[in-house]
């Protein structure tokens, strides 16, 4: 044998073992998240895909994700999709698996409705979200994974939208639009360094996952597309979602946990979830919503350096009556907002409901939320805050806010039903939130941080 092939040999070899020591090692910890080289490497055209962006791909990707999940057990598998134009139905992902988009790669997706068949709504929604019943396949979906990375030279998963957008506006869809990628019950899975554009619905949806890390990750929707939110953590555990670039039709990120009955009978809550350096556009919505969907719960929850330009409200708490569930142990500091209507938004009032069997008793608890070193400008109004009359919100502190507004016949706080503390803050606070002077201290931020904050990213040096 030649020596350098030889050496070539013994570099593979010594790098899939390494590659497999690290993954084994990864699952032992507590916290964890997937690695995204793999011992077995697979590119979409040795399927026989075509990237003309007209041949369908379907069956190749389908083969693809079969033939390397012989590898789960193995070390894994990782499919490249190279330069070009990649137009397929929705697949589904296996476990110990790394989906590599080269530079220049685009998966696009199907635009035949016939490539879409219907799944189970999910149980903590108890139907579709848009309509009752099942809904359309999400596009890129996974059920009991573990172990899953996209990731690649910032490739675009594109979902080509258009056409559902426009059937959802002319009440033309029986289902529930899909979501872009939705993975279910799945934990140690990382998404980094990739795009995705133009989702029908939602853009990126674990829901019922654990050790779930969205790192260096661009979405794009175009602002007026209906629910084009961009990342959507639901019922799900120890999440980090950094350095993400986020323009949408809806909010930048909205953390969920169900939908009032269906919602509180799974009672898995959405927690220990950061999220840090989001640029956020969002004109229409918000940076970062909780709720409206929260039935399940919503706690300990810390959002850090964030910059938005051109967004409804800040940071917005979504319920009403019928939720049930509770929102708590919030923490935001450091948020700059240009062009903001509200910079701080609470919203009791919340009316939509999945059918008519939801609980008129069944009130969320919002608490212990703590806000500090907001920097406004270009502001409408400083906040809306609505507790309810019998649910009143509590525990809130307001702390280091600078709010520049424009001029309007607006008031600028408007606050009813709510219990807290404000230092620091101008405009002056609305009297609910009492003000502590000169001597009030910064509301709180946890010291610790969450155990998913220290899983280091390893890169895979896969090079296409
Ligand atoms: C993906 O898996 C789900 C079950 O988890 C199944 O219902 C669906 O048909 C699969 N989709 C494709 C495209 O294979
Ligand atoms: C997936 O996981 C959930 C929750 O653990 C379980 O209820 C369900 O049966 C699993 N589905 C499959 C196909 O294994
Ligand atoms: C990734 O691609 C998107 C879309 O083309 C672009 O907006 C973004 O800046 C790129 N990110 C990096 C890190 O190159
Ligand atoms: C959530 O994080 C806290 C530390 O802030 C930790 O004590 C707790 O065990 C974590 N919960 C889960 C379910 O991992
Ligand atoms: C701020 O955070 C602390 C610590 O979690 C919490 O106890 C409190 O209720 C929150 N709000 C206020 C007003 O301190
Ligand atoms: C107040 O917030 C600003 C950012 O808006 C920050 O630069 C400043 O350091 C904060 N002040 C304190 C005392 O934390
Ligand atoms: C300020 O906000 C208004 C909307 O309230 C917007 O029309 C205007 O363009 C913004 N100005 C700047 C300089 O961003
Ligand atoms: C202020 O809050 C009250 C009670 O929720 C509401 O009825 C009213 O429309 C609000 N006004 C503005 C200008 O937001
Ligand atoms: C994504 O890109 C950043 C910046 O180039 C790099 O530090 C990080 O390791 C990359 N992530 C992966 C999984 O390769």
């Amino acid at each position: 044998m030649a020596p350098v092939l030889q050496n070539k040999l013994v570099t593979l070899c010594l790098f899939a073992l390494l590659c497999f020591l690290s993954t084994a090692e990864s699952t032992r910890k507590g916290a964890s998240v997937a690695k995204p080289c793999r011992a077995h490497t697979a590119n979409i055209k040795d399927f026989g895909a075509v990237g003309d962006g007209k041949t369908s791909n379907t069956a190749a990707f389908k083969k693809a994700v079969a033939e390397l999940a012989k590898h789960e057990k193995k070390g894994g598998g990782m499919l490249v999709v190279p330069p070009g134009k990649w137009l397929t139905g929705p697949f589904n992902l296996t476990s110990h698996f790394t989906l590599f988009l080269d530079k220049g790669a685009v998966i696009l997706a199907s635009t035949d409705m016939k490539d879409y068949p219907l799944i189970a709504p999910l149980k903590s929604y108890g139907r579709g979200r848009d309509e009752p019943g099942p809904r359309y396949s999400n596009f890129i979906f996974g059920s009991n994974l573990t172990d899953v990375v996209i990731t690649g030279n910032n490739g675009t998963i594109d979902g080509q939208g258009q056409m559902w957008w426009d059937k959802y506006h002319a009440d033309q869809l029986k289902y529930t639009r899909g979501y872009l990628f939705e993975l279910m019950y799945s934990d140690n899975i990382l998404v980094s360094n990739v795009t995705f554009v133009n989702s029908p619905s939602w853009n990126l949806h674990p829901v019922y996952c654990k050790n779930v890390i969205f790192s260096g990750v661009t979405v794009l929707a175009p602002i007026n597309s209906p629910n084009t939110d961009g990342i959507d953590p639901d019922s799900c555990t120890e999440v980090r979602i950094e350095d993400c670039y986020i323009v949408s039709g809806d909010d930048c990120i909205a953390i969920k946990s169900g939908w009032d009955e269906y919602g509180i009978a799974v009672a898995m809550p959405s927690q220990n979830i950061s999220v840090r350096r989001l640029t956020c556009i969002s004109p229409t919505s918000a940076v970062i919503a909780l709720g409206s969907e929260m039935s399940g719960g919503i706690q300990n929850i810390r959002i850090e350096d964030i910059t938005a330009i051109n967004s409804e409200s800040g940071i917005r708490i979504k319920s009403g009556v019928g939720r049930g569930g509770f929102v708590k142990n919030i923490f935001l500091r450091n948020m700059n907002l240009y062009t903001i209507k509200w910079l701080f938004w609470m919203t009791s009032n919340y009316g939509q409901h999945p059918d008519d069997k939801f609980d008129p008793k069944a009130l969320p608890e919002v608490t212990g939320i703590n806000y500090s070193n907001v920097y406004a400008e270009n502001a409408t109004m400083v906040a809306r805050l609505d507790g309810l009359q019998n649910d009143h919100y509590k525990g809130i502190c307001i702390s280091n806010v600078t709010a520049k507004m424009i001029p309007s016949d607006l008031p600028l706080w408007n606050c009813t039903n709510v219990e807290g503390v404000a230092n620091h803050v101008t405009p002056k606070p609305c009297d609910l939130l009492r003000d502590q002077g000169p001597s009030g201290k910064p509301c709180a931020f946890p010291k610790a941080t969450l155990a998913i904050d220290k899983v280091p990213i390893s890169q895979c040096p896969f090079k296409g």
